[in-house]
């Protein structure tokens, strides 16, 4: 039988041993058009990637702690992130630096990062993608709250998350908030929640953070909880709510793996899986 391998996408899973990790491992197993030819986390070092991820059988692939080696020892074209936002940067700027493509699914980046990574993407002429939510259902989402924002000047976001998450808000959040404020600005408005009353907190943060255009937003965090997100409209005498939930992290495995083919062929950052569907 003809081997046809490499003509497969070559791919790296940073942060292999984590809840998102694992996922994306079996994804990259499972998936045809993809090859796992390496693993990276702190955790489980020199153990198999695929055994650590619950598949079953042995892919061969051993985690490793070093990512720039795995990047060029395995002639990586792809790495995908999920880590942590203390080592997020550092890791993207190490994936570039090696050649590598890197799709970025971890949150949390500082304002001045996406532009040092845009840079070296550039410096490089690679394309590369963060994506603050692969789902499907928290992208039509925000592309649903863009839209009332345009007709609905006050609103306020609502985020819901595991308690081991590292980040608030949510890069959904985030994301969310520049696209409402976009819909605004069409709309000739640079202001959510105008006609609000004088306000006083009493207890400090009540009113949750306040993003650009003074659009609030509020982030949960408890056991039991995935990934979660309500956009609250309100206008007189009416409400709207845009509710999206991830009640399983197979939810963000179609878009990782659309991710890893699509960015094949860009060229520079691409923040967004919007841009690629
Ligand atoms: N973009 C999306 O759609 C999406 C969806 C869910 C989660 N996330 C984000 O993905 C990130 C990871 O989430 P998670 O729930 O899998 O977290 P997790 O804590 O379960 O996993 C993170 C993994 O990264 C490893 N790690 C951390 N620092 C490392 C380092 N310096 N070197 C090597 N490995 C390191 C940890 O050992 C762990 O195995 C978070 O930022 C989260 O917000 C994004």
């Amino acid at each position: 039988m003809a081997d046809n391998s490499t003509q497969k996408i070559r791919v790296v899973v940073s942060g292999c041993a984590g809840k998102m990790g694992k996922e994306v491992v079996k994804t990259a197993i499972a998936d045809p058009q993809l090859q796992l030819v390496g693993a990276v986390d702190k955790c489980h070092t020199s153990e198999d990637a695929a055994l650590v991820a619950g598949v079953g059988d042995s892919c061969q692939v051993g985690i490793s702690s070093d990512l720039s080696e795995t990047l060029i020892r395995t002639d990586a074209q792809v790495c995908v992130d999920f880590t942590h936002p203390d080592v997020v940067l550092s890791n993207t700027l190490s994936i570039i630096e090696a050649g590598c493509r890197p799709v970025i699914g971890t949150t949390g980046f500082s304002a001045g990062a996406m532009d040092d990574i845009a840079k070296a993407l550039e410096a490089k002429g690679l394309g590369g993608m963060i994506v603050p939510n692969f789902a499907i259902g928290a992208v039509l989402l925000m592309k649903f709250a863009e839209e009332a924002s345009k007709y609905m000047d006050h609103a306020e976001i609502i985020e819901l998350h595991h308690n081991q998450k590292a980040d608030a808000p949510s890069g959904t959040a985030i994301k969310t908030a520049e696209k409402m404020l976009e819909g605004l600005k069409a709309s000739g408005q640079s202001k959510f929640g105008g006609t609000n009353g004088q306000e006083a907190e009493t207890i400090t943060g009540s009113r949750g953070g306040t993003y650009e255009g003074n659009l609030h937003i509020h982030s949960v965090r408890l056991p039991g909880l995935v990934a979660h997100q309500e956009v609250l409209f309100g206008a007189r005498g009416q409400m709207l709510t845009i509710r999206h939930d991830s009640i399983d992290r197979t939810s963000f495995m179609p878009g990782v793996a659309l991710a890893c083919k699509k960015v094949m062929n860009l060229s520079g950052l691409v923040y967004g899986l919007e841009h690629v569907l």
